[in-house]
């Protein structure tokens, strides 16, 4: 068995945020979204690992996620020279992939269980495609499984404009070889992509034996700013324990679970759980709220955050104010003048400088 990342495409619905980065180096609780999906490749006990990746953020990931020492597997980068689809950034493996059975992983995908249950269950059985699927409240947004009362799959479409079902398809797939040959057999989607939805559904057509799975647990699409702060939410909710590496000063109180990096300082700072705060951030005079994650280096000083993501080398400088909701990038600034408190939603690109007077 071997891994298949996705991590190529243009990240549009990301904007300006992945204008200088790729969306699955974005970080969940302190760590980039792609590192879920290798720990989960690796835990399932695969240890050969293709990464997708795009002429535009390729050395990005390459530099981020490395040879693959650090998790004990080996992984190879796979340039796919224009997004051209799900199934075609398949067949643009197939060499990394050669006969063998796979489990693709959409990069900018997370689901509570991991990927072990699955590849067990694929291994032990004789399915030529594996799928998970979810109910969701939006599934025109995704691929869509119509199943008949045995739980069989009937159809699958991609984002359907009247879906037939509630039942999303999630991003990650076991497939052995025979999926190679129905890519092959498909055309191009209306949208130009040649979609993995429609190579599964050539296998069905074709007599070949595709299983699913309903999941029950949490899995969540990074795509967009709201689906970030949720992901972050969701992940820091299951943090256990209170890790204090930095140091509390001044009149700090610190409630619930809550990380603080190595090198970091509080000084007269409230920080009410679940939250992560990386290495050497200096904080001053802040309350740091709930589903907050503060990257590196962060400086910030009397502002209060929640339910926010700020990335590495923020500097929030006299805030005065709530932020909220927001997704902040590298690098950025952020000052305010001597205002009356209220509450801003941000989502802003890395190198962003903004002064709210
Ligand atoms: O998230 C689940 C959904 O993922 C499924 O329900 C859909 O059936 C499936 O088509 C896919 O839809 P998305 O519109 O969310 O796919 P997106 O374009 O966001 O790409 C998913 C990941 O794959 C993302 O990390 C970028 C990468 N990618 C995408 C394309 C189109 C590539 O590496 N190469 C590509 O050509």
């Amino acid at each position: 068995m071997k891994g298949l990342i996705l991590s190529g495409g243009k990240g549009t619905r990301m904007r300006p945020i992945t204008h200088t980065a790729a969306k699955q180096l974005l970080p969940v609780a302190n760590k980039p979204i792609l590192f879920y999906a290798v720990e989960a490749i690796k835990d399932a006990g695969v240890e050969e690992i293709g990464i997708i990746i795009s002429p535009e953020t390729g050395n990005d990931v390459r530099e981020t996620v490395g040879t693959g020492e650090r998790w004990g597997v080996r992984i190879s980068y796979i340039l796919q020279d224009e997004p051209k689809g799900l199934a075609h950034a398949v067949k643009t493996a197939s060499a990394f992939l050669g006969d063998s059975p796979f489990v693709m992983y959409l990069g900018d995908n997370l689901i509570k269980d991991g990927v072990a249950p699955l590849v067990q269950r694929f291994n032990a059985g004789n399915a030529d495609a594996f799928i998970l699927l979810k109910e969701v409240v939006n599934p025109s947004a995704f691929g869509v499984a119509q199943l008949n009362g045995n739980g069989r799959i009937l159809c699958l479409e991609e984002k359907p404009a009247k879906p037939k079902s509630n039942l999303a398809l999630v991003g990650v797939y076991l497939f052995n070889k025979n999926i190679h040959k129905a890519i092959d057999e498909i055309q191009p989607s209306k949208r130009g992509e040649l979609e993995i939805t429609d190579a599964i559904q050539r296998l069905i057509d074709t007599k070949f034996h595709v299983d699913s799975h309903v999941l029950t647990s949490w899995w969540l699409d990074t795509g967009k700013k709201d689906d970030m702060l949720e992901a972050n939410r969701v992940v820091l909710d299951e943090m256990s324990d209170f890790v204090q590496e930095g140091t509390l000063e001044g009149n700090s109180i610190v409630s619930g679970r809550v990380h603080i990096g190595k090198g970091s300082v509080l000084k007269n700072c409230t920080v009410r759980g679940p939250a992560v705060i990386g290495s050497n951030c200096h904080i001053e005079e802040s309350y740091i709220g709930p589903f907050t994650s503060i990257g590196d280096g962060a400086r910030v000083s009397h502002a209060e955050i929640e339910h926010s993501i700020l990335r590495e080398s923020c500097r929030i400088a006299d805030f005065n104010g709530r932020i909220e909701d927001s997704l902040i990038g590298l690098n950025v600034e952020l000052t305010r003048g001597n205002r009356k408190p209220v509450a801003y939603r941000f989502m802003l690109g890395d190198d962003s400088k903004v002064e709210v007077v």
